[in-house]
């Protein structure tokens, strides 16, 4: 039977690339975001390719609307396959002058909704054999100079999710964590940016297309595997926090002085 697939943040970006990757392989794919126009846009193009897509506009980080886009899609197709974790924003501003009503906010959407969304999805996605994805980031792992609100959000979605995999093991349900480095989606420009100044960009920098990091996660999940870095850079930098912390701190004041701290 085909698979049902629910993916957040559904209307832009590496979410709205999943959305194709997924029905081109015959998925059905429920998807969720809060502007209903794009997401109902993006629906009708997977349609229109020959694909099966639900669209349930809704907020992540209100009850009632987690509730119902898992409602929706038992309602609509009876069972859930896979839980793609998808929908976030950033926050970039020195520790210092963190906003802490706008770190609450950050973490009701990058932290507490994949959770709870989690926890409703687990009876149907035990029922399958089914995965439960967590979109992170490189900066779950690494956090640079004026990235301290949105890294420390993804560093909360790693635990939470190594915590689940372990949990979720006995019930069949398997817990993917991706790691994209830079993306080309307009995540930039969703982001609440006071000062993005790092003082460093690495040396080749080069964004990903959101196509090639949704092929990547859909083999993911085909392949049953529990962690996905989509480039070398991400490769580089994560081998590099685990194995040199002393001249990643180096590294870290380094880029902080060069951007005037
Ligand atoms: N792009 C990158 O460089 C990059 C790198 C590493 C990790 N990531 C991660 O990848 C994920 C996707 O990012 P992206 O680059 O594809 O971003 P994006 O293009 O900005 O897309 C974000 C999506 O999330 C939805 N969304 C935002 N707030 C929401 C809410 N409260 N409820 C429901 N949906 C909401 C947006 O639609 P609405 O605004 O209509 O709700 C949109 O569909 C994020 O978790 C991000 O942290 C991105």
């Amino acid at each position: 039977m085909a698979p049902v697939v629910v993916i957040t943040g559904a209307s832009s970006g590496i979410g709205r690339s999943l959305a194709f990757s997924w029905a081109k392989r015959g998925a059905r794919v429920v998807l969720s975001a809060r502007g209903r126009d794009a997401l109902e846009g993006v629906a009708s193009e997977v349609r229109a390719a020959g694909g099966d897509a639900l669209a349930v506009a809704g907020d992540v980080t209100v009850e009632e609307d987690r509730k119902a886009l898992c409602e929706r899609a038992l309602g609509a197709y009876g069972r859930l396959d896979v839980l793609v974790n998808n929908a976030g924003r950033g926050y970039y501003t020195p520790s210092i002058e963190i906003d802490p009503a706008e770190l609450e906010a950050l973490y009701r959407l990058n932290v507490v909704a994949p959770v709870r969304l989690a926890q409703l999805a687990i009876e149907p996605l035990a029922a399958t054999k089914g995965t439960l994805v967590m979109v992170s980031s490189i900066a779950g792992l690494v956090a640079a100079p004026r990235m301290g609100p949105y890294a420390s959000s993804k560093f909360a979605l790693e635990a939470l999710a190594m915590s689940l995999r372990a949990e979720l093991s006995s019930r069949g349900v398997r817990v993917l964590v991706v790691r994209p480095g830079p993306v080309e989606t307009p995540f930039h420009a969703n982001a609440v940016v006071t000062d993005d100044n790092v003082g460093y960009r690495p040396p080749g920098h080069k964004k990903q297309s959101p196509d090639e990091v949704a092929e990547m996660i859909v083999c993911a999940v085909d392949a049953g595997r529990d962690v996905l870095e989509t480039s070398l850079f991400v490769k580089t930098a994560s081998l590099a926090a685990r194995v040199a912390p002393g001249p990643m701190r180096w590294l870290s004041r380094r880029m902080a002085r060069r951007s005037g701290f």
